[in-house]
């Protein structure tokens, strides 16, 4: 696949980046690579594959991010995920969660090359989309660069695709996931290093990052930038990512156009039996620090979650209209 693939992304996160999400993330850049929230090799065996895997044609390009460490099922996965039509399947190796290492997955398998390697592996076999794998700079005490590049060396040695290096450690015990995106500091220099030392490898950097600015900055080196919090609370910061990032310049849809464009698709979502609350969440952010966002957003917030409730809920903004002069001022 092309490297330009990678030079912009959302990052997978839970609970966020679901299909709503990504589906209003695409109307404002055509563009970006979207991830999908991290899923379990287990909840696509055993559970709801449906749930999981559906999507909408409309958010290509999108990578599907799986959680798991056994390789069999890893490659089973990885070719269902190929099968519903992913253009990625990205591994999680990020994740600190206790849940996630009980289940011997996330930023734990930083400890085990090997184990990745064999997963990288497995899903190549099994799919022709690219495999990648999203990591962190190392964990606990095993944060040496030497270790991080044994760790990398493994996986460009059975061909995985790209990383994406999450360029901070995490700490395994006793800090929270939220507090391991936080804490830790960012070692940015440690991700444009490895570049030197893996020059053909396709590297995407991940940490921190706020401005299309800033993201651009980092493509002299790299191959990608993926952003998360940011752009899930602020999406509107993707708005010029095609002319950016992509050289793009096809007219960008104005603030209130995304939305309108956004109405059509909750509208079949309400009558297929999704609730407005479950896609009006991932809005939130559009309309930051506009005139009316305030009274939009209680709007929202008060109303979304009752029974019934419609899409004239998220309909834009009405922008205050401009101060009158007071009758009362001579
Ligand atoms: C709510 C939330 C959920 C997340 N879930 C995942 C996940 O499922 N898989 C993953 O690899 N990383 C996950 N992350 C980590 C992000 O992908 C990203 O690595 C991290 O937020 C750092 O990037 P940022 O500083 O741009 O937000 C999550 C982050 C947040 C805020």
């Amino acid at each position: 696949m092309d490297r330009k693939h990678w030079r912009l992304a959302v990052a997978p996160m839970l609970d966020w980046t679901d299909r709503h999400c990504r589906y209003f993330l695409r109307l404002i850049s055509r563009h970006t690579l979207l991830y999908t929230e991290m899923v379990t090799t287990g909840a696509l065996i055993h559970g709801n594959r449906d749930r999981f895997l559906r999507f909408d044609p409309a958010e290509h390009p999108v990578a599907l991010q799986l959680g798991g460490s056994d390789p069999k099922d890893m490659a089973r996965c990885a070719h269902m995920g190929a099968d519903w039509g992913y253009d990625e399947i990205n591994i999680n190796v990020g994740c600190p969660s206790d849940r996630v290492q009980n289940g011997r997955f996330g930023a734990c398998l930083m400890a085990e090359p090997g184990v990745v390697a064999d997963c990288v592996a497995a899903m190549k076999d099994a799919v022709s989309v690219p495999v990648t794998v999203k990591c962190r700079i190392g964990i606990d005490d095993r944060d040496s660069y030497g270790e991080l590049v044994d760790f990398i060396g493994a996986q460009t040695a059975v061909g995985c695709d790209a990383v994406i290096l999450h360029a901070r450690k995490a700490w395994l015990k006793g800090l929270s996931p939220k507090e391991n995106r936080d804490i830790p500091p960012l070692r940015y220099d440690i991700v444009l290093r490895l570049r030197r030392d893996f020059p053909d490898l396709c590297l995407a950097i991940n940490g921190g990052i706020k401005t299309l600015e800033q993201a651009a900055g980092f493509l002299d080196d790299l191959d990608g930038v993926m952003i998360g919090r940011e752009a899930y609370q602020n999406p509107w910061m993707l708005a010029q990512a095609d002319r950016v990032i992509f050289g793009d310049d096809h007219p960008i849809a104005t603030r209130q156009e995304v939305l309108e464009r956004f109405m059509p698709y909750a509208e079949r979502q309400l009558a297929a039996g999704v609730p407005l609350s479950a896609m009006s969440r991932h809005l939130l952010g559009l309309f930051q620090g506009q005139p009316g966002a305030k009274a939009w957003r209680r709007r929202i917030s008060e109303n979304a979650h009752r029974p019934g409730a419609g899409v004239d809920i998220i309909a834009p903004p009405v922008p205050l209209a401009p101060r009158q002069a007071s009758p009362l001022a001579s």
